[in-house]
């Protein structure tokens, strides 16, 4: 039988498509892919709590990231370093809940998988089993391609992440990636190597716009960019930082869609004053 491709299969009127489209099942590692077959741009946001995640999956976000973000994000902690698997499977569970139709791929913290391909297939089997993540996210190019391998032949798909890897901030701090032509062929290099390894996606974080878009044109699996400008095929922001709740400075690459911390500062704000001024309770809120 012939093989259609997805311009052959997918309707016109875009029902299909990950953001926007109308199917209300949980997306796929299959959606993605035909997405990129047909020249759709998607966003991801991470989410790190079932709440959050469900105003995120109302809003139609087709693909979630329980990012080792939490760390600085949600944790507290002062970057991702410290994150555990333990950590990451609680936040991952909470998301799965909190949503019925995005994908939701969950991180890989510091330590879970460097050792090598079994420890990777150790933690990522807790994170599908134990938090019911429809998918993995693990650092590193040609240095952690024999992980993805394990992890995709074991059934497990794996979002790669190249670029700025903030596992390593110890290592490399946080700079753009890529830039001058050795960096920049080793990105290709590592882009290459997580697509062979059989990865379905790779997140391109800090490296430079015209790089992402090479990137994006050599591969055949989605690029999500982070700093990596318009033309990676998806794009993901934190959404701490794209909600304005982050304290402090925020990258350069983030637009900020709200204003929460004001907000929330606001709404707490006035809550104490009607507590001490005895304006809260009234009546209204008051049972008898
Ligand atoms: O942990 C995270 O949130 C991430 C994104 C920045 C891609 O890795």
């Amino acid at each position: 039988m012939t093989q259609l491709s997805a311009a052959q299969t997918t309707p016109s009127d875009g029902s299909k498509a990950l953001y926007g489209g109308k199917g209300t099942r949980r997306i796929t590692v299959r959606d993605i892919a035909l997405a990129k077959e047909r020249g759709e741009k998607w966003p991801m946001l991470t989410a790190y709590d079932a709440m959050t995640a469900s105003v995120f999956d109302e809003a139609g976000i087709p693909v979630m990231l329980v990012g080792d973000s939490a760390g600085n994000c949600h944790l507290g902690y002062e970057t991702t370093v410290p994150v555990t698997l333990d950590e990451m499977t609680v936040l991952s569970a909470a998301v799965v809940r909190g949503t019925k139709r995005a994908l939701i791929v969950g991180d890989l913290p510091f330590g879970s998988y460097q050792e090598g391909p079994v420890q990777a297939l150790r933690s990522a089997t807790r994170l599908v089993k134990e938090a019911g993540v429809g998918a993995v996210k693990l650092e590193g190019g040609e240095r952690s391609h024999e992980q993805i391998r394990l992890l995709v032949e074991s059934g497990i798909p794996v979002m790669a992440h190249i670029g700025l890897t903030p596992q390593s901030v110890n290592a490399m701090g946080y700079r753009v990636q890529g830039r001058g032509e050795e960096a920049a062929a080793q990105l290709l290099r590592d882009a290459k190597a997580v697509q062979d390894a059989g990865a379905f996606a790779v997140v391109l974080e800090l490296v430079p716009a015209e790089l992402a878009a090479e990137v994006t044109r050599v591969l055949h699996i989605p690029t999500v960019g982070i700093g990596a400008g318009p033309e990676t095929d998806a794009q993901v922001l934190v959404w701490t930082d794209m909600m304005g709740l982050t304290g402090g400075r925020v990258p350069k690459f983030v637009k900020k869609y709200a204003d929460l911390r004001e907000v929330m500062g606001n709404a707490a704000r006035a809550f104490a004053e009607d507590v001490v001024g005895g304006t809260f309770p009234l009546e209204e809120h008051s049972v008898h």
